[in-house]
């Protein structure tokens, strides 16, 4: 036994009916990698960078030219994605490979409609501003370069609201009774009330982390106000009523003891944070034996490389992985029985013990 096991087609449909809501998944996915690879695209050629590559150039050369700082993986990857994409064409020089743009290349010339993505794509259109200088090797923080505002209304979105009820129908929500629930990257708060929602009246305890400072704060003092538009009211003063707590924190270090929680949940966090695999084993620690560790996290077979480049040009972040790496690595720190279904990696496992 290696601890995965296939989800049952029943199970997957579950899982993606809340999805569907969306609209068509696929379609939807398709509309994204059109949308990063334009943006990316157009802001490197705004900004001259593809012009570094008008004659054949080694990526050594090219990174003296244009002052990028080298060796760097960031290069070689984002050299890479413009070959394969075939933006960029590799030839033999002297010294070994070089690249110049390729003669079939033309950019759009009128920016992709983007009809299903919310705020997420203002979100990512601002990240994408950073690639210049990632190039020169200096990177920014999650909030840093751009207003707390897009990311707290993109994760408003429907989008992450059907990816928790997925999440939410791919378990059996009755294991949740009297759980201790750890909310790991609860962001803005969104997740964490609508949790508390779904899990109302079953005496459970949401202890909810994020590291971002300006995020956690929001998360913490719009809960009841988040709550209520999810048509609860809270009356903290009752007996019978268990708040979350908020702490800033990272899922590297949890400031937790081992085997503290009966679950621990969370969506699309892995990527931002610079080792997945450890991160994995830190938030394993903290889960009681014989406990459940669920949520979705999107991977690469649904990500754009583009929006890997976006992604990576945030301090400390590994980017996106595949679905087979996110399972070898669950395995690796100890869940068994591990599932995933849908589009954006919904999934769920249990601690060995
Ligand atoms: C795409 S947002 C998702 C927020 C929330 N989970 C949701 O679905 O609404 C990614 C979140 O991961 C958080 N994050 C980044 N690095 C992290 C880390 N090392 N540990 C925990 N959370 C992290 C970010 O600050 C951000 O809030």
């Amino acid at each position: 036994m290696n601890g995965i096991l296939e989800a049952t087609n029943i199970d997957k449909f579950i899982a993606l009916t809340p999805l569907m809501r969306l609209g068509n998944n696929r379609k939807r996915r398709d509309e994204m990698m059109v949308y990063f690879r334009h943006i990316v695209l157009k802001m490197l050629h705004d900004e001259g960078i593809l012009s570094t590559f008008e004659k054949p150039i080694s990526i050594e050369d090219a990174a003296k030219k244009s002052g990028w700082e080298y060796p760097s993986d960031y290069v070689d990857m984002f050299v890479s994605i413009l070959a394969n994409d075939k933006v960029l064409k590799r030839s033999a020089g002297v010294m070994g490979n070089e690249y110049s743009l390729s003669s079939g290349f033309k950019l759009a010339e009128k920016d992709p409609v983007v009809h299903h993505f919310e705020d997420f794509d203002v979100t990512y259109a601002e990240y994408v501003k950073n690639i210049p200088a990632r190039l020169k090797g200096v990177s920014q923080e999650f909030t840093g370069t751009i207003s707390l505002f897009n990311w707290d209304s993109a994760l408003a979105s429907q989008l992450y609201q059907a990816v928790r009820d997925s999440a939410f129908a791919f378990i059996d929500k009755k294991w949740l009774r009297n759980a201790k629930l750890l909310d790991a990257g609860c962001g803005p708060g969104y997740e964490t009330a609508d949790m508390w929602v779904k899990l109302a009246g079953m005496n459970a305890e949401i202890t909810a982390i994020e590291p971002d400072e300006g995020l956690i704060k929001i998360a913490e003092a719009d809960f009841t106000r988040n709550v209520k538009k999810a048509g609860l009211d809270i009356d903290p003063n009752a007996k019978d009523v268990k708040l979350p707590t908020f702490h800033q924190g990272t899922v590297e270090k949890l400031e937790f003891d081992d085997n503290t929680f009966d679950a621990v949940y969370f969506s699309n966090i892995l990527h931002w944070t610079p080792d997945p695999p450890s991160a994995i084993k830190e938030i394993v620690r903290v889960i009681k034996p014989g406990g459940m560790l669920f949520g979705a996290q999107s991977g690469t077979e649904t990500t754009n490389p583009y929006m890997n480049l976006v992604t990576r040009t945030i301090k400390n972040t590994y980017g996106f992985f595949s679905r087979q790496d996110f399972t070898k690595w669950m395995i690796a720190a100890g869940i068994k029985f591990f599932k995933t279904a849908t589009i954006v990696n919904t999934f769920k496992g249990f601690k060995r013990g």
